[in-house]
C-alpha cells in the first residue's frame, strides 16, 4: 500500500496483516464502507433535517427566521432528526465473552445483540412523554445525548459524528468557536437562500427500500433567477390567498408570504 493511501486512510490501518499490509479485498471493503458511513448517512440526514424543518416552520411560523439565521436551532433540528430517524434502525454487537448486564440479562459468548435504536431513542422515560415527536431543543436528563444512540457508543462509535453533526453545547459553554457540524451548516445554507418545498411536486419516498429514505425531494428558491421556481403567472394562482392574489414577492421567511400554504382550488 502506498504511503499516500496510508496517509489518507489512517483509520483503516488497524487490520493489517503480520507484514503490516492490508489485503486488497479488505482495503476495498474499508474504502466502500467509509463512503457509505460518511456520505450516505450525511446526505440522508441532510434531506431529513430539511424536511423536518419545513414541516416545523409550517406549524411554527415564528421559527421560520431561525432556520435562516440561528445555527443553534438548525443544529438542534439536526440532532432531533437523527434521534428520531437514525441512519440504521438497529445496531449490532457480538459478545466476545459471557456477560451479565446491569438489568440482570445474561448474554452468552458469541451471541448477537441487536440494539433497537428506534425504541431506545424514543424512550419516554428518557426523552419525555412526547418522545415520538419532533421537538428541537427538548430538555434532557444529564448525560443523555440529544441524538440518542444514533451515532453508536463505545470503541466503534461513529468517528464522523462531530464532523457531521457538531458538538453538543453544554450549559455554561460559550457559543464562540462552537462546532455546529456540516449537516446543520449545509441545511442552514439552504434556508438562508430561501428554500421552500415545492407544493406542486411533493417529495417521494424511495420505493426500492423498506427503509424510510426520500427518493426525491424537490425544493424551490423563489425569487432566485434560474432556481426552477415557476413563472410569476403560476405563482399568482396560489401564492397569495388574500384579496391581492398576486405573487407577494416576499422572502419565504416573511409571515405575510404564503408559499407554504397553498389556498384551496377555486
Ligand atoms: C449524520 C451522519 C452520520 C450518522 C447518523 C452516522 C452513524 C453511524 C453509526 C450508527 C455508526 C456505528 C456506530 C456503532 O456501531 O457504535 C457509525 C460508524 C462509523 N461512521 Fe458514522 N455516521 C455519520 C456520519 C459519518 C461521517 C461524516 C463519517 C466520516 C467522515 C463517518 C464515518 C464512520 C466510520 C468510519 C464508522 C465506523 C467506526 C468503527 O467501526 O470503528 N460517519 N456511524
Amino acid at each position: 500500500m502506498s504511503q499516500t493511501l496510508r496517509g489518507i486512510f489512517p483509520v483503516i490501518q488497524t487490520p493489517l496483516d503480520a507484514d503490516g499490509e492490508l489485503d486488497e479485498v479488505s482495503l476495498r471493503r474499508e474504502v466502500a464502507f467509509y463512503l457509505l458511513a460518511g456520505a450516505h448517512t450525511s446526505a440522508t440526514a441532510f434531506t431529513r433535517v430539511t424536511h423536518n424543518i419545513l414541516e416545523w416552520v409550517s406549524a411554527h411560523p415564528e421559527d421560520r427566521e431561525r432556520a435562516r439565521t440561528d445555527p443553534m436551532f438548525v443544529q438542534q433540528c439536526t440532532h432531533e432528526t437523527v434521534r428520531l430517524q437514525p441512519s440504521s434502525p438497529v445496531a449490532m454487537r457480538w459478545a466476545l465473552a459471557d456477560i451479565d448486564l446491569g438489568s440482570g440479562t445474561h448474554i452468552s459468548q458469541g451471541a448477537r445483540v441487536v440494539i433497537d435504536l428506534s425504541s431506545v431513542n424514543r424512550d419516554a422515560a428518557v426523552f419525555g412523554g412526547d418522545a415520538d415527536e419532533f421537538r428541537p431543543g427538548r430538555e434532557l436528563p444529564e448525560g443523555v445525548a440529544p441524538y440518542g444512540l444514533s451515532f453508536g457508543l463505545g470503541m466503534h462509535a461513529c468517528i464522523g459524528q462531530d464532523l457531521a453533526a457538531g458538538l453538543v453545547l453544554h450549559e455554561g459553554e460559550s457559543l464562540e468557536g462552537h462546532l455546529f457540524g456540516l449537516v446543520p451548516q449545509a441545511v442552514q445554507y439552504l434556508f438562508d437562500h430561501g428554500c421552500v418545498g415545492d407544493p406542486d411536486d411533493p417529495p417521494e419516498m424511495d420505493p426500492s427500500t423498506t427503509r424510510p429514505y426520500f427518493g426525491r425531494y424537490p425544493v424551490l428558491f423563489p425569487g432566485t433567477p434560474g432556481s426552477g421556481a415557476r413563472s410569476p403567472q403560476d405563482r399568482a394562482t396560489w401564492c397569495c390567498s388574500g384579496p391581492v392574489r398576486r405573487w407577494c414577492g416576499a422572502r419565504p421567511t416573511s409571515r405575510s408570504c404564503c408559499w407554504q400554504s397553498r389556498p384551496p382550488a377555486p
